[in-house]
């Protein structure tokens, strides 16, 4: 099988990620690695034993044999870069959001079909095990029709006023927090389960924090919980902590929120719907497990395993039922189909792409607007 060499741009948590997952990877070898830095490159690339580091990204997209490159930086760069490597010919799988706006998300979408390139989007909550055997189900009629959609991304790790991440910072993040960062892939997971499209939202969010206490040094995501000490000074804060959306999926009606401080919930994504036949809710801080729910039968708990799952879903399980498959798997599963698909052009992809992150800047767009008018919202198609 052909290798194809790909690139890794930006080395915080997602980096990392980025670099275990690959490595699960069969036919891509990782030739270089950028940062913000040659040292903070080079120390990665060691790490990962990649042969190349730079501390301009730009090397990355200057160098012709590179085929794919991965973007792991902060928001406000996915466009730039993105932009600047599919102008060069190369394979893009871009974190979440895509973008900013609607219009560069737009800008971009159009550029990756225009140069016929593979353009995917890390909305990989989306290959739990579990997730996958709940959108088949769905499939198979096993819920009826939908009725309800509802459920929530709650985390902690915003919860003290002496939090602090870039995510706060609109300029770096975009002008939205919550809902940009966690409430995308609440609604990127119900509308690839249930198949509908979300065509309205009525949104209220708050700040509960109206200044926060901006450490002077900087520091990558998550790891103020770890008690980062230092001086401080106090930031206005302009993004929210915390969303609420009701939203319509043509018949059905459903209820969400996202929020960065939830005392113990760490990365609590809870999708239920329910159909005119059953029910169903997926939990991701229990991910193995799918409760199944009965009107007129007891409910059940169907634990991964593929030899009870469908076909369908059974090829995003690795592992036999109890042997758990979490978060790192998810990547796994997202970039063999992505590889799989630049290795054979024929392939309809099976992953989230980038028309998929205009979607979600869509959905965030219309709900920002609602939020601010105090009304509903229609989402555009
Ligand atoms: N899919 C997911 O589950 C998931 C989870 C977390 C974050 N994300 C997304 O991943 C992206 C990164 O988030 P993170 O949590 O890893 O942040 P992070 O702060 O841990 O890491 C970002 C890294 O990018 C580097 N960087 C910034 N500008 C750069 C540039 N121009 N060139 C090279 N490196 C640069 C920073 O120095 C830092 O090391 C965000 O867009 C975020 O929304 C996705």
């Amino acid at each position: 099988m052909e290798r194809i060499r790909t690139a890794v741009i930006g080395t915080g948590f997602m980096g990392r990620v980025h670099l275990e997952a690959l490595r699960r990877v069969e036919n891509v070898d990782v030739v270089e690695i950028a940062a913000t830095s040659q040292d903070k490159a080079r120390a990665a690339a060691a790490g990962y034993n990649v042969l190349n580091a730079t501390g301009d990204w730009q090397d990355v997209i200057r160098d012709p044999s590179i085929d794919a490159v991965h973007v792991t930086t902060p928001n406000v760069s996915h466009f730039p870069i993105v932009k600047a490597a599919l102008e060069a010919g190369k394979h893009v799988l871009c974190e979440k959001p895509l973008a900013m706006s609607v219009e560069e998300a737009q800008i971009l979408t159009d550029l990756v079909a225009a140069k016929k390139l593979r353009g995917g989007l890390c909305h990989n909550l989306r290959y739990y095990p579990m997730v996958q055997q709940m959108r088949r189900m769905r499939e198979a009629g096993s819920f009826g029709d939908i009725l309800v959609v509802q459920g929530t991304y709650s985390q902690d790790w915003m919860l003290y006023e002496s939090d602090w991440n870039w995510r706060v910072d609109p300029k770096v993040s975009g002008d939205s927090r919550v809902m940009a960062d966690i409430g995308s892939h609440f609604f990127d997971m119900a509308e690839h389960v249930t198949g509908l499209k979300v065509s309205a939202v009525c949104s209220d969010w708050q700040i509960f924090y109206p200044t926060r206490k901006q450490p002077k040094g900087g520091g990558e995501s998550f790891s103020g919980k770890l008690g980062a000490a230092g001086e401080t000074v106090d930031t206005p804060i302009v993004t929210e902590d915390f969303g609420a959306t009701l939203f319509r999926m043509g018949r059905a009606r459903g209820a969400m929120t996202a929020s960065q401080v939830s005392a113990g919930r760490k990365n609590g994504l809870v999708l239920e719907i329910y159909g005119t036949k059953g029910g169903v809710t997926w939990r991701q801080e229990s991910p193995e497990e799918l409760w199944l729910g009965h009107r007129d039968a007891p409910n059940q708990v169907l634990l991964k395993d593929p030899s009870l799952m469908g076909e369908k879903a059974r090829g995003f399980a690795d592992y036999p039922g109890g042997h758990t498959e979490g978060y790192p798997d998810t990547f796994k599963q997202l970039f063999r189909r992505f590889y799989a698909s630049i290795s054979d052009p024929s392939l309809t992809p099976d992953y989230p792409q980038m028309a998929d992150g205009l979607r979600q800047m869509k959905i965030l767009t219309a709900e920002m607007a609602s939020h601010k008018a105090h009304a509903w919202v229609d989402v555009p198609a």
